[in-house]
């Protein structure tokens, strides 16, 4: 069996000395992450997209670290290779640094090997804090969708000069504090780029071009399972949802026809039991 998946393994990890970029997919239960881990990711996510693409809400800000550590624990029971990151949900990092490292530690104990956090220098308390309470911390810059009501919707960040050195500057301060990855949403391929160049730690792009030291994707996006919206960034690479509503619609057809379940998916009595059984079924007709 290979080795598992170490943080200063993914920290080290740059395109720009020759590494491969990084491969990160989340994951929310035990057969999703077993599925991520044996299609070879470096890194499974626990994201709070769970709130969207599992829950049903419409947007990240309904699910709590509750919520997150319960499939945190889902996801960790599938014992993977890969390196499970958990999301800290909103309001969970944003109150004190108290409240962010006990709620980092409900996820480190459910199983995640480190948490991710979105925002800039606002936050370099609290990773401060987790990193000296030994629980690293990967960021998250750009479109940051725990932001939606401050930004206006899920829009593209970083689109101006001024914009982009913004987010360059925020970077830079993450990575001085300690995160040992950024995740990259939703900015223009160019400011992505110049983030990267940037820094010595890998960024991990979403909606973020080809620049980055990794890719993340949402599971339910690359099987085609949530097929409401489908975002540009987004690359299918299978209809599953088509395929399970076929096989569900069979099942259907068949227990209407009578054809499920046949001789075969039912269990038996041995032949003796069996005429003895239908003998008292004559006698008390
Ligand atoms: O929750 C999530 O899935 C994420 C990714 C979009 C990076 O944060």
């Amino acid at each position: 069996m290979t080795k598992p998946v170490t943080v200063p393994a993914i920290a080290a990890a740059k395109v720009r000395n020759g590494d491969a970029p990084l491969v990160m997919l989340t994951a929310y239960d035990a057969p999703g992450a077993r599925m991520v881990d044996e299609a070879g990711a470096d890194l499974i996510l626990v994201g709070d997209s769970l709130a969207m693409v599992v829950l049903g809400y419409d947007d990240t800000l309904q699910v709590t670290v509750d919520d997150m550590a319960h499939h945190t624990a889902a996801v960790a029971r599938a014992k993977p290779r890969a390196l499970i990151v958990g999301d800290l949900p909103w309001m969970s990092y944003h109150v004190s640094v108290e409240e962010t490292v006990r709620n980092a530690a409900q996820l480190v104990r459910a199983g995640a090997a480190c948490v991710k956090l979105e925002g800039g220098a606002e936050r370099i308390p609290m990773i401060e804090a987790l990193i000296s309470a030994q629980i690293p911390v990967m960021g998250h810059l750009g479109l940051t969708p725990q932001s939606v009501n401050a930004f206006g919707g899920f829009r593209v960040q970083a689109k101006s000069t001024e914009a982009a050195l913004r987010l360059v500057a925020e970077a830079k301060a993450l990575q001085h504090a300690g995160v040992f990855a950024i995740v990259i949403e939703g900015v223009p391929d160019e400011v992505a780029a110049l983030v990267t160049e940037s820094l010595d730690i890998p960024t991990i792009g979403i909606g973020a071009g080809a620049s980055c030291d990794g890719q993340v994707l949402v599971f339910h996006d690359v099987l085609g399972i949530e097929d409401r919206f489908v975002p540009k960034f987004v690359r299918r690479y299978a209809d599953v949802k088509s395929v399970a509503v076929a096989a569900l619609k069979a099942y259907a057809d068949d227990v209407r026809s009578g054809a499920f379940p046949d001789h075969s998916e039912s269990y038996h009595l041995d032949e003796e039991t069996s005429t003895e059984l239908a003998l008292y079924g004559r006698s008390t007709d």
